[in-house]
């Protein structure tokens, strides 16, 4: 396949309905949403693409009833524990994005030592983003770069478009060509609002856990067929 992107970003939605669907209880559908994750990350991997960054629990998912957010919790330590292993073996970096210092300390340990055991890896980076806002990514570097400039280190000056990434959860990433929404709702919901500036939004009906490799395959279709301008003319 030519003309991948090289970062694609997606929004895990849809779990709970597809749980529903089947009489199950949400949680049924986060465990499903889960493993096509792993499906997803390693199908990106296997076809060349550069990153994957997942959407698995936003600044506003603690909205929820607590039993469906600690089963969400539990799920990740399980998912983590799975996956620690597998993840160095399969050569995939799993990095995590958003305010993990709320999590409880068993999963902060674990995301730590996954983040340890997996940062070597150059080839192909997963990232998670766990009680990840867009805005509270844009509002934490604001605060970050201004405590810079009363310390002196640095002058308002300073802060361009190309030095605000270095201050997100995203330093070092590049921006996603491709955003994908399963679930069928059309809206960001507070993901990565400075990244996606300019990228393709993908959005289908089918629900997260069925969102497979033939899934992906159309999404990627579609990407190679959108004529990104930039706000400049076609080149087509
Ligand atoms: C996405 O699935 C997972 C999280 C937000 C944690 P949902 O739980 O939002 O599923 P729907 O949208 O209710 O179907
Ligand atoms: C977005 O899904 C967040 C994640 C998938 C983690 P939501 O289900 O929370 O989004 P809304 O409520 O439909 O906007
Ligand atoms: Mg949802």
């Amino acid at each position: 396949m030519s003309n991948l992107p090289r970062h694609v970003a997606v929004i895990m939605d849809g779990n709970g309905r597809w749980a529903q669907k089947r009489g199950l209880p949400r949680t049924a559908g986060h465990k499903a949403g889960a493993e096509t994750f792993r499906t997803i990350a390693t199908y990106c991997k296997d076809l060349g693409i550069d990153y994957l960054t997942a959407y698995a629990f936003s600044t506003e998912n603690w909205k929820r009833p607590p039993a469906e957010v600690d089963a969400i919790m539990g799920l990740l330590d399980q998912y983590l524990h799975e996956s620690i292993e597998t993840m160095a073996r399969d050569n995939i970096r799993l990095r995590f994005l958003g305010d993990v210092s709320v999590l409880s300390p068993k999963l902060r340990a674990l995301i730590e030592e996954t983040d340890e055991l997996t940062r070597h890896i150059t080839g192909f980076q997963a990232n998670i983003c766990l009680n990840y806002g867009g805005r509270d990514e844009i509002v934490r570097a604001a605060r970050r770069f201004a405590r810079e400039c009363a310390a002196g280190e640095r002058s308002p000056e300073d802060m361009t478009e190309a030095l605000f990434p270095d201050y997100l959860w995203s330093a070092g990433l590049p921006d996603p060509e491709l955003l994908i929404r399963p679930g069928g709702e059309m809206r960001v919901s507070n993901f990565l609002l400075w990244q996606c500036a300019y990228s393709e939004i993908y959005v289908t009906d089918t629900l997260w856990p069925d969102f497979g490799r033939d899934e992906l395959d159309k999404a990627l279709a579609w990407y190679q067929t959108r004529d990104r301008r930039f706000g400049g003319l076609s080149t087509k």
